[in-house]
């Protein structure tokens, strides 16, 4: 079976089992502060699993584009090491909010891998939540009932709190777990070495390939545990690994996911796959990298220097690196692989076809200017070598090291190699304390600690009002204290229903203030979006919680950014007629005094095409158009009558299956 037919099929069994198909959300989190990207195909609909928000659909099933390369599931150092694991890779799911729970979600996961997919029983292995007596949780007795309908009870194994107890992070939705392994060795060594004993051992070919986790509790921010208002599933299979298992092949790299690429690599390298495990590694790297730098760039997140842009700068300069350091390559070339990979992956992922373009031009740009650092880096490396020779000795200082790494971007294992080659040391002790150091003073600097909400009052979502008023009589529903090192303690407050605004697409949060009756007034400096509800941001508490508030947004400041607001758009509309349809959106910055705007085009803007930029924003600002709203049109209508919809968005994500 091809790729594209193994992800076609999934979403069809969840379809004829009455779940809504959905496009994979972006990769790049745009809502959630826990997080820079997807790294589990249930975190779009976190505010689901909490409570926050209700679903429209009760099951849900999709592809979802998921990025392990920060916080608690970083996959990075591995990948290209072994043959399994990703940085970018496809989570297939299915999800129930508050319906379905483990009967069926194991009963179906069953029948797709053995009567559709028609995976063979004796290669199956299933393990289930022991329990855990400091979290007082139990054995998950229930799952293991079910299992034991379809699958020999030796081969349902217990697994510790590590392995089959899911947790988002720190923090938010978790529950037992029950993974399915899959063991695709020769029947040699299954007949050497008994399958069951290896499951949760890294072999490469006795791997999990899906996760079916029972949400049940909150894990709250002092550790403990408490009970979702609902009970959920949220299951997650790694299409790769599924590709590796249908296409009977020992390594992902060996799927129609990425073979495409590996050659491409081979011939633009001139180094076969196969020959030498380093250049291997380089190859598997490489054809990995390029894959999430792509769909982050599509996604709207271009390399940067700091947050989420620097994570994917990272990515891109390990494959930099390794492509410079075992396959000899000093010239840009990691940017053309883009037209294989969106001849690919286009069609169940058209971003890459309509950016591929920009994807292209910003990895070559990327590539230059790192290949550039490298060639610098080496000079000055050169010159620290020559001054230890002269002082007859042999080894690097690692505070020197560390500032080549730092300042220059320079790879510090590429240090280590050009030192070794040269019969010279590295000082690693001194290296690893002055990169402590340095990331002991970034971690205080960003520190933030976050308080459990405290809930006042059991109202319904949260009503954004602020269309049409821009005061209000409220109630603070739940409120918590955030302490950051910079600003101190902050508190959150949530309300029934807001007319602020919370800060999205590009636009700035409303600010204002919130009056008791008592007439004792707070300012609230600044509103957020998180997890489908607005936050509004205040120095200190309210003196009285309960009963009603008058808030009031600051009519002035909104007034200002949401008319910059609109110019984004006539701009956005300009800069495609002058300039050309190729032009998008990539960010905005929207505040009431001034807003940026930032897009795609490969050459500078000419002073005329500038100017006829102006004379066409100016001319419609002078035409005054009257409003008209078409507030319930769905997504898709919106879109038919013209609407433009933006990179990055997740409305209603309607699918493209
Ligand atoms: N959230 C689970 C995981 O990421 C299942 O989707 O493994």
């Amino acid at each position: 079976m091809k790729s594209q037919q193994i992800r076609q099929t999934f979403i069809d069994f969840y379809k004829s089992k009455q779940h809504e198909v959905v496009a994979s959300a972006p990769m790049v989190m745009k809502n959630d502060p826990t997080l820079m990207f997807v790294n589990a195909g249930m975190n779009p609909f976190k505010e689901y699993f909490l409570g926050i928000n209700e679903s429209k659909h009760n099951r849900i099933t999709d592809s979802q584009k998921c990025l392990r390369v920060s916080g608690k599931h970083n996959d990075l150092e591995e990948v290209g090491v072994d043959t399994y694991h990703h940085t970018m890779f496809e989570m297939l799911g299915n999800w129930s909010f508050g319906d379905y729970f483990k009967k069926e979600a194991i009963a179906w996961a069953w029948e797709l891998l053995t009567e559709v997919y028609k995976i063979d029983k004796d290669c199956l292995y299933v393990t289930i939540f022991e329990g855990d007596a400091s979290e007082k949780l139990d054995r998950d007795t229930e799952a293991y009932d079910y299992w034991k309908e379809f699958i020999a009870e030796d081969r349902i194994l217990n697994g510790n709190k590590k392995d089959n107890f899911w947790e988002m992070g720190d923090q938010g939705p978790c529950g037992p777990c029950s993974e399915i392994h899959v063991d695709i060795r020769t029947p040699e060594e299954k007949a050497a070495v008994d399958g069951a004993t290896l499951v949760n051992e890294d072999h490469p070919q006795v791997v999990e390939i899906w996760n079916l986790v029972f949400m049940q509790y909150n894990r709250m921010a002092n550790g403990s545990l408490v009970d979702l208002p609902a009970k959920h599933v949220d299951t997650g299979m790694g299409f790769e690994r599924l590709a590796m298992v249908m296409q009977d092949v020992k390594s992902n790299y060996d799927t129609d996911v990425f073979t495409p690429l590996i050659r491409e690599i081979e011939t633009i390298t001139g180094h076969s796959y196969g020959k030498t495990e380093q250049e291997d590694i380089a190859i598997r790297v490489i054809a990995d990298h390029v894959r999430a730098v792509s769909f982050s760039i599509a996604d709207g997140q271009l390399p940067s220097n700091n947050g989420a842009g620097y994570v994917i700068r990272r990515i891109l300069r390990r494959a930099i690196r390794y492509g410079f350091t075992y396959l000899n390559k000093k010239e840009p070339f990691i940017y053309m692989l883009v037209n294989t990979l969106s001849k690919q992956m286009g069609d169940a992922f058209p971003e890459l076809k309509s950016q591929k373009n920009l994807i292209l031009n910003v990895i070559k740009e990327e590539e230059q200017s790192f290949l550039r650092a490298l060639d610098s880096g080496l000079v000055l490396l050169d010159s620290m070598i020559t001054s230890a020779v002269s002082e007859s000795k042999n080894t690097i200082d690692g505070n020197k090291a560390f500032e080549l790494y730092d300042t220059y971007g320079f790879p510090i294992d590429l240090t280590a190699l050009i030192l070794r080659e040269k019969g010279m040391e590295l000082d690693e002790a001194g290296f690893d304390k002055a990169m402590a150091a340095q990331k002991s003073r970034s971690r205080a600097a960003s520190e933030t600690t976050t308080s459990d909400w405290t809930e006042l009052r059991k109202d319904d979502a949260q009503e954004f009002i602020g269309y049409d008023k821009q005061e209000a009589n409220v109630h603070i529903t739940r409120y918590r204290k955030v302490t950051t090192k910079k600003d101190g303690d902050m508190y959150q407050l949530v309300f029934n229903m807001t007319p602020f605004y919370g800060e999205s697409g590009g636009q700035t949060g409303d600010k204002g203030y919130l009056e008791s009756t008592s007439g004792d007034t707070v300012y609230i400096i600044d509103t957020k979006k998180e997890n489908g509800q607005t936050v509004h941001l205040t120095k200190n508490l309210p003196k009285n919680l309960d009963g009603s508030h008058r808030v009031v947004v600051d009519a002035n400041q909104r007034h200002r950014t949401s008319s910059n607001h609109t110019a984004t758009h006539l701009l956005h509309q300009a800069l495609r007629k002058v300039l050309g349809d190729h032009v998008e959106q990539k960010g905005s910055m929207v505040r009431s005094a001034s807003m940026r705007f930032d897009f795609s085009h490969f050459a500078k803007v000419t002073p005329e095409q500038l100017q006829e930029v102006e004379n066409f924003v100016n001319a419609r600002i002078r035409e005054q158009l009257p409003l008209e709203e078409n507030r319930s049109n769905t997504y898709d209508a919106a879109v038919e009558d013209g609407a433009m919809a933006l990179f990055g968005e997740k409305y209603g994500r309607s699918a493209y299956y």
